[in-house]
């Protein structure tokens, strides 16, 4: 991917974190998270680019904007040659943090060459995320206390010196009580296992895994940050309802036993990974307005080029004469 086109992914994550941080604590989760679908859109419909959804807001019927099969970019108008570009995306990723305010809400983009992000159903997946250090310690096959111990070994460090974060769910009932069982500490989050997972993958966050289940639009995401990063993630399709069974099927994915590896979720070559902090979070912080401007943290990284950014932008408003700070 052409590096203008690469920069423009970024500015797309932060033009929508930018949007849904103007909303938090509304408590209006919906609301939030239309705002940065509809500036997600505006901006990848400015990319030189033809771009297709593969991972969206839902089908077509369901959901207007940036729905699965969306053609985005100006590839499809302006008649130029520009790459075909799959584009997976999770404009609001914690639509409840950002209405409440609570940490962890971050506004992510994927892309890739044409086939290089799996179209995951919607329906729930079960995950296990860890970095690089314990990339090649855990299996899905696996026990909880087995997967445990064994990124205990990874971390050269006792299992009460491990976090685990899960999602606080009626389902995880026995997931929990398994890795209490087996000693180390949890943190449990009310939302957002995608940045989670995120946090699994990077030294310093004080977090080492993530397991459970979530979202399958979540996990493709969250393999694409793991291709980026070094990290790894497995993932099981979960139909909890009856209509997602029916779903799966509808969609060919008739393997019920089948476990994702990363490189099924994120097969591409070329991918880029950008998620902008919308609330204060482990990895990002979030949205910072003040007088004259307004700070954004993101984490951007591309496979191809084997870069990882940090970027901290400032925009400052038209005419601004702001004084920059350092922090
Ligand atoms: P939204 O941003 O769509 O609200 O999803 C947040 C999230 O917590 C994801 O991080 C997670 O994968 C999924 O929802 C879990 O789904 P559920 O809330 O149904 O358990």
């Amino acid at each position: 991917m052409e590096s203008s086109l690469e920069i423009g992914f970024l500015r797309v994550t932060e033009k929508a974190a930018i949007a849904a941080a103007r909303t938090m604590g509304y408590g209006k989760r919906k609301y939030s998270d239309q705002v940065a679908v509809e500036s997600m859109r505006e901006e990848l419909n400015r990319l030189k680019m033809r771009g297709t959804v593969v991972i969206g807001e839902g089908e077509r019927d369901k959901a207007p904007m940036l729905y699965v099969g969306e053609p985005l970019g100006r590839g499809w108008t302006e008649g130029e040659i520009y790459p075909e570009v799959d584009i997976a995306v999770d404009p609001l990723e914690g639509t409840n943090l950002c209405a409440t305010g609570s940490a962890n809400a971050i506004a992510v983009l994927a892309a890739s060459e044409k086939g290089g992000l799996l179209n995951a159903p919607d329906v729930y997946m079960d995950k296990i995320v860890v970095g690089p250090t314990a990339a090649d310690f855990v299996s899905l096959k696996s026990s909880v206390q087995e997967n445990v111990s064994r990124i205990a070994d990874a971390f050269q460090r006792d299992v009460d010196e491990l976090t685990i974060v899960v999602l606080d769910r009626e389902r995880h009932h026995d997931l929990i009580a398994q890795i209490r069982e087996s000693g180390a500490r949890i943190k449990l989050i009310t939302d957002g296992d995608l940045s989670a997972g995120i946090a699994a993958a990077v030294r310093g966050t004080g977090i080492h895994a993530a397991m459970g289940i979530g979202g399958a639009p979540e996990g493709v995401l969250t393999a694409a940050a793991m291709r980026c990063l070094n990290g790894r993630m497995q993932g099981k399709l979960k139909p909890l309802e009856k209509w997602q069974e029916e779903r799966l099927k509808s969609m060919g994915y008739l393997d019920g036993e089948r476990i994702y590896d990363t490189g099924d979720l994120a097969s591409g070559n070329d991918i880029i990974f950008s998620a902008t902090g919308v609330t204060d979070g482990d990895l990002l912080r979030g949205v910072r307005f003040f007088g004259g401007g307004i700070r954004t943290s993101s984490l951007f990284m591309s496979l191809k080029t084997n870069t990882i950014r940090f970027v901290d932008t400032i925009w400052r408003e038209e005419g601004s004469k702001l004084a920059v700070s350092f922090a």
